[in-house]
């Protein structure tokens, strides 16, 4: 049986992970914390010099692009991987070298990592059964994750015999009869069509809202990171560039990353330089000036390392303007995106492009000439070489 199961990424977690985890008194719970964590696998830093607090109970979604080291990094702390140096820590113990079996984590698998010769039932009952658990108890959680999980007429059935996301619900309900302390979750929404996504993405927030157990979701989709998170945690190279609720990271992108990063159309760029003249600031693209309220234009110059600045503007807060307007931008229309609930106006300006996001009433004909503007308000202002926002 082993044999032909051998490659199955679950099979860690039912041989070894739980045997004499689960069988302890249930405490349940756990704040988990990076402190300067580094994981290298030959010349390639994976995780570098990561610091990361997860809360308790919180729901942190990990998000960034391929090969960034979003699954080493729940690898280190599922046990799966040893750190190179750094500490793990769960609440105030360090769990660097606790064995796996006695993390108390669970993870669920973008591959589902179901056994496909079992039903459903025994896949959800194979890692207890492991930990010698009576026939009874083992019935009695399966059955009350079956009815969170909406399940209960599909145990009798083996994993082949379900749909994609059916497949992730059985998943889930063997992560969840085990009543871990954290759940790590790594892209398990990935292998599911785009609708079924989008439903099971509320399910798991729901999910995680009822279990109260510490979870760390991952996924390289901004959308699912934003929409499911109490936090965000965005990651490059190995590195965390920032977290914070969704509507920080949206608001009050640390950094030209993190700004472009998350959004749909993303946030527009443009390279200007910061003049001051007579106690007033100017933003100079070339083709167009903005003129900053000297609060702000102040506030700029302070933080900047050059006087080169690259300035953020995400496409809702780009307005197309009638009449007359502060800083008006000519602009000719080069594309436009109709998606239903929004159009996309991709504005030429100069040698450069500018989206707008506009109500899908607003008509305007390719090849056509307008004046767009940008609230200062709405502006974000990013160092033209460190690329930090500066405001
Ligand atoms: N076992 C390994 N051996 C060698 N290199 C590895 C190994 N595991 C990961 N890496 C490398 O470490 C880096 C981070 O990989 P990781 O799998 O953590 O990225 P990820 O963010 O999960 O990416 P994806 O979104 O594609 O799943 C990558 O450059 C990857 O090639
Ligand atoms: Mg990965």
């Amino acid at each position: 049986m082993k044999g032909s199961v051998s490659k199955n990424p679950a099979e860690d977690m039912d041989e070894s992970l739980f045997i004499e985890a689960s069988k302890e008194k249930l405490s349940s719970m756990v704040k988990v914390k990076l402190e300067h964590v580094t994981k290298r696998f030959g010349e390639t830093v994976a995780v570098n010099d990561m610091n990361l607090t997860i809360k308790d109970r919180e729901l942190a979604v990990v998000v960034g692009p391929s090969g960034c080291g979003k699954t080493t990094t729940i690898r280190l702390i599922a046990g799966l991987e040893t750190v190179d140096s750094g500490k793990i820590y769960f609440d105030d113990e360090v769990i660097n070298n606790l064995p796996i079996r006695k993390r108390r984590i669970a993870m669920v698998f973008q591959d589902y990592a179901l056994y496909p010769h079992m039903t459903n039932y025994d896949n959800m009952a194979f890692g207890l059964r492991n930990l010698g658990y009576s026939e009874q108890e083992i019935k009695h959680r399966i059955h009350r994750a079956a009815s969170i999980l909406g399940i209960e007429h599909l145990l009798k059935r083996k994993p082949k015999q379900l749909s994609g996301g059916q497949q992730q619900r059985v998943a889930l309900g063997r992560a969840i009869v085990r009543e871990p302390k954290v759940f790590l979750w790594d892209e398990p929404l990935s292998n599911l069509d785009a609708k079924m996504r989008v439903t099971m993405r509320a399910e798991l927030k729901k999910l995680q809202r009822r279990l109260k157990t510490t979870t760390i979701h991952v996924t390289h989709d901004q959308l699912e990171a934003m929409t499911m998170a109490d936090r965000v945690v965005v990651m490059h190279q190995g590195s965390v560039r920032q977290v914070g609720t969704p509507d920080q990271i949206y608001d009050h992108p640390a950094d030209t990353f993190v700004a472009g990063f998350v959004g749909t159309p993303p946030i527009n760029f443009i390279r200007c330089s910061l003049n001051e003249r007579k106690e007033t600031f100017v933003l100079d693209a070339g083709e167009f000036q903005i003129e900053l309220p000297s609060k702000m234009g102040k506030t700029i110059v302070k933080s900047v390392t050059t006087s080169e600045v690259l300035i953020g503007i995400r496409p809702e807060d780009v307005k197309i303007s009638s009449g007359k307007a502060d800083n008006p931008i000519p602009a000719r229309v080069d594309v436009v995106e109709p998606v239903g609930s929004d159009n996309f106006i991709h504005f030429k300006v100069g040698k450069g492009v500018i989206v707008a996001k506009t109500p899908p009433d607003v008509k305007i004909d390719v090849g056509s000439r307008a004046n767009i503007t940008f609230d200062v308000n709405k502006i974000h202002v990013f160092d033209g070489e460190t690329e930090k926002a500066v405001f």
